[in-house]
């Protein structure tokens, strides 16, 4: 099966390995013969990545301006936004099947793969946002533009961001497929357990239950980072499992996909269909966008709230002295192949210890380098 091949073997996934499901809600992503070439670490940091809420009014208007040109390319192109949003949806939900008769111990049939819920997941995302990235980059003719993130764990990013809201027109960033109840309010880390607090709004007063929410949110920070994400294993998570979610990390398990929801999960089911994803079981799920995996890639806030994701690995690898992953070279050597260059779209093998530093991919995080403190440091639990 899947599990023991990525265990003992180093795996690269290419499209040849991927088959399309017809039934899927996007178009599959673009196949390629091209020859594939490995990657090559970038030779200086460029590109610094800075929260939503803290960007200039210009880097605001660059980063829609480089999201609408790549919603213009043509959906062919594997770069454009829809393309994007397809890789995301190749690889989860079971909308792909891995061709189990190209494995080394495959037994013939063809398996769901899914880079969700297991130690796949952090070093996956970081290079499906790192190419993203790039393209973005030179989208807009600017080597040194990075992907903003959203700042969710610090009190001023708890909240949809208003670049993303905004329903002008010319707004790359907005996505009406959003829950719509939730855009103004502060948000809730924990949203998915049972103890949800009365929702408060991101700008009204800043009240006794205000201040609760936030610290509550520090604390599912602190929690995910420190209390239950102590090593390798808790906090990336361990070997994929046929039990989907018994081998997430928390970095995985908690704030992020609690986000998914909170932006995505439609608040009833009474909404006209046309908001609705299309499950792998051929049924509707009342979610919008962000809420189901398949189809989050379509939000552009998903990269933005991945950055997020991929900044909070990058603070427990550095800063919490989390260390660089695991020893195990079957983990460090799988690769997965990437299109990579919007003038001239190559595909790359990158592996993923060639992820763990981020300095070998061009990029830092502007709180990181300007060490500026960590806000829910000071939860006390
Ligand atoms: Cu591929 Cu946040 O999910």
């Amino acid at each position: 099966g899947l599990t023991t091949s990525l265990a003992s073997a180093a795996t690269t996934i290419t499209d040849k390995h991927l088959s399309c499901d017809p039934s899927g809600t996007l178009p599959c992503p673009p196949l390629s013969t091209a020859p594939i070439v490995d990657f090559t670490p970038e030779r200086s940091v460029k590109r610094v990545r800075q929260p939503v809420h803290r960007l200039s009014k210009s880097y605001q208007e660059k980063y829609k301006l480089a999201v609408s040109r790549m919603k213009a390319l043509p959906a062919s192109h594997p770069l454009s936004f829809t393309a994007q949003a397809a890789i995301h949806q190749a690889y989860c939900d079971g909308h792909y099947q891995y061709d189990a008769t190209k494995l080394q111990d495959g037994d013939g049939a063809a398996q769901p793969f899914d880079v969700h819920a297991s130690w796949i997941f952090a070093p996956w995302h970081r290079m499906y946002i790192y190419f993203y990235e790039r393209a973005l980059a030179e989208l807009v003719g600017d080597e040194t533009f990075a992907l903003p993130y959203w700042g969710w764990d610090a009190p001023e990013g708890m909240v949809i961001p208003p670049l993303f809201r905004d329903a002008s027109a010319n707004n790359s960033l907005y996505n009406p497929h959003r829950n719509q109840a939730n855009l103004d309010k502060l948000v809730d880390l924990d949203y998915l357990s049972n103890r949800r607090p009365a929702p408060v709004n991101f700008d009204g007063p800043k009240d006794e239950k205000y201040m609760e929410a936030v610290n509550s949110n520090l604390c599912t920070v602190y929690d995910q980072q420190i209390r239950s994400g102590k090593g390798a294993l808790n906090f990336l998570g361990g070997l994929p499992d046929t039990n989907r979610s018994a081998s997430s990390g928390t970095l995985e398990s908690m704030a992020h996909i609690t986000m998914h929801v909170w932006t995505g999960k439609a608040p009833n089911s009474t909404e006209d269909k046309s908001t609705c994803a299309l499950g792998r079981d051929g049924n509707y799920s009342c979610m919008n966008d962000m809420g189901f995996l398949g189809s989050a890639g379509r939000d552009p806030l998903f990269y933005s709230h991945h950055a997020n994701v991929d900044r909070l690995w990058h603070i427990w690898s550095t800063t919490l002295r989390g260390g660089n992953g695991f020893n195990d070279t079957a983990w460090r050597h799988t690769s997965f192949v990437f299109f990579d260059g919007v003038r001239n779209p190559r595909r790359v093998r990158i592996k993923f210890r060639d992820v763990l530093d981020t300095r070998k991919l061009g990029y830092t995080y502007a709180d990181v380098s300007e060490k500026i403190p960590l806000p829910w440091l000071k939860c006390n639990l």
